[in-house]
């Protein structure tokens, strides 16, 4: 069965530009279902996409941790910590999977771990940031979100 992440699976933020990016990583994953159940797979291929999703999710997550620090978000720890774990956690799995090409390891953790935890930070984390920056930004506050 081809795994899929819905449209409206991550919850729109206040701040659009948020909401792209989480829309990037959407589409990013999806592109790699396809390509995880395809027959022979593409593992060198794989390998290209992964190290796009790790790279685009470390700029994803600098540029919130970034502009928590402007507004001197209060959370801002305990919503990096979140980032620092998840981070190195798909780090650990695409290293494995380089080294042992072990598929349903990886599977298991793109169709149903990660997504899981994206729905789930988008929701919570994410939105109160959001929140919380788009007051700052109304009140004519710079962010910085290059
Ligand atoms: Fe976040």
């Amino acid at each position: 069965m081809l795994m899929k992440i819905d449209a409206n699976a991550f919850m729109p933020m206040e701040m659009p530009v948020m909401t792209e990016t989480h829309e990037e990583e959407r589409l990013m994953l999806n592109e790699i279902y396809e390509l995880l159940a395809q027959e022979p797979l593409d593992a060198e291929l794989i390998d290209t996409k992964l190290d796009a999703l790790l790279h685009h999710t470390e700029v994803h997550f600098e540029r919130e941790n970034r502009n928590m620090l402007i507004i001197e978000f209060r959370p801002y720890p305990v919503h990096k910590d979140e980032h620092d774990m998840a981070l190195s956690a798909m780090k650990a799995v695409i290293n494995q999977w380089k080294l042992n090409r072990n598929l349903k390891v990886l599977r298991a953790y793109l169709e149903t771990e990660l997504p899981a935890w994206l729905q789930q930070h988008i929701a919570t984390m994410d939105m109160i940031t959001a929140r919380f920056l788009k007051m700052y930004q109304d009140k004519g506050g710079e962010l910085d979100f290059s």
